[in-house]
């Protein structure tokens, strides 16, 4: 298959800044916060987007964005449908992946651990939060299920908003929160020539993480 070629002329080199092992620290998570800054600052298009991958059992991918909502040493927390089709695969496998792509600054993370639910509390809490629309339309969504089409949902929403009147909106059993537990964080910085710059934390202990160089 010939390359089409508009994509060599695609070919950029990454200039902006380069990633050396003295100035990472040795906590990766405040490296994470302070690189999510940074994306902030730039004005990044949804610097909190992030690919979420999961897999069944058998270990068959899949992946999405979702929008990080916190960060901190309890791991990376994101909300979704527990029905979804990522729902059913976090419910058979609990080992999931995050990626963060920030053009701008030529950089990606790369974080993989192990998956849990948010105490219900804290998915209420969140819930509570959000922009009474939204909250509509996680009672209308069954997400990832087929619909028959969209003047089906518009008319959900505009039945149950009808319901709801003033009334407070209760968060739906069947959404809510997650939190990623990281037990490997690779910053990836982009350089000239493709000699790029990667450092890996692996998790070795509670709190103790082990710094390596890769090869790009
Ligand atoms: C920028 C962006 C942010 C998104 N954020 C979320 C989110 O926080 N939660 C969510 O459930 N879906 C979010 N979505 C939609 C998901 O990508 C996806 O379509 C949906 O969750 C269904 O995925 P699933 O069928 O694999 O479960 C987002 C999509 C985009 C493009």
């Amino acid at each position: 298959m010939a390359m089409h070629e508009d994509f060599d002329k695609l070919r950029k080199e990454y200039t902006v800044a380069g990633l050396m092992e003295q100035d990472c620290g040795n906590d990766p998570i405040a490296l994470f916060g302070q690189w999510l800054l940074e994306a902030i600052r730039k004005n990044v298009t949804e610097p909190n987007a992030m690919v979420l991958a999961t897999a069944t059992k058998h270990g068959v991918p899949s992946s999405r964005m979702v929008l990080l909502k916190d960060v901190d040493h309890d791991g990376f927390t994101f909300f979704t449908n527990y029905e979804s089709r990522k729902g059913m695969e976090l419910e058979q496998n609990h080992n999931a992946s995050l990626l963060f792509f920030w053009a701008e600054l030529e950089r990606q993370i790369r974080i993989e651990g192990s998956v849990s639910k948010l105490s219900r509390s804290d998915s209420e809490n969140y819930f509570r939060l959000r922009p009474r629309g939204s909250q509509l339309s996680t009672w209308v969504s069954r997400q990832s299920k087929v619909v028959a089409s969209r003047a089906t949902l518009v008319e959900q929403m505009e039945k149950l908003s009808r319901q709801f009147g003033d009334d407070e909106i209760p968060t739906p059993p069947h959404w809510g929160g997650y939190c990623l537990q990281a037990h490997t964080i690779e910053f990836w910085q982009g350089r000239p020539d493709r000699l790029h710059d990667r450092l890996r934390f692996s998790l070795e202990a509670e709190q103790f993480w082990k710094l390596e160089r890769l090869s790009p």
